[in-house]
């Protein structure tokens, strides 16, 4: 059965963690991310995780946190890392929202924030743009394949977007 978590799902910076911030804001549910829940257990940023110990290590800490969230989270708002989708259990947690987008306008949203050069900076897979865009385009398909509901996130603002998911999913607001 699942956990009545929503599991907020998509491409690095499209702004999943925004949405989970509004999200809660809104119905009064609280927010998680999968890559904070993973720097706390490991004690290390991502970036650092990604260089000392590689990308597979960080994907088993992935894994481990979705066996976690599958046991003892419910009633959340999770945002998950763009490659979360990797995990076996990933429809057992939650219902799966897409948050679908197109490349350049993930990086026009990154390049519009203040901070911008810090937010590419501390994302290992999105250091080279024609890879990134390369990754997206590969990994669309299995996006599509675990999601229960897919939104179209391009020029919407991250209230207008989980006013949808309100909607759609009929939460109650707070
Ligand atoms: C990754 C996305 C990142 C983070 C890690 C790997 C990916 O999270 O989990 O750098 O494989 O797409 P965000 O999607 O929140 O940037």
């Amino acid at each position: 059965m699942k956990n009545n978590n929503i599991i907020l799902m998509g491409f690095m910076g499209v702004g999943k963690g925004s949405l989970a911030r509004e999200l809660a804001a809104s119905t009064g549910r609280i927010a998680i991310d999968t890559d904070d829940i993973i720097e706390s257990m490991e004690n290390t940023k991502i970036k650092k995780i990604f260089e000392k110990k590689g990308e597979p290590y960080f994907r088993e800490c992935e894994s481990k946190v979705s066996r976690w969230l599958q046991k003892s989270v419910h009633n959340t708002i999770i945002s998950v890392g763009g490659g979360f989708y990797h995990v076996d259990n990933l429809q057992k947690i939650g219902h799966v929202i897409y948050l679908e987008s197109s490349f350049d306008a993930i990086l026009d949203r990154i390049n519009a924030c203040d901070n911008a050069a810090s937010k590419l900076k501390k994302r290992p897979l999105l250091q080279d743009m024609k890879k990134a865009k390369k990754l997206m385009k590969k990994r669309h398909p299995h996006y599509l394949e675990c999601a229960d509901t897919v939104i179209h996130t391009e020029g919407k603002e991250s209230a207008a977007i989980a006013d949808e998911i309100i909607h759609l999913l009929k939460l109650s607001s707070k």
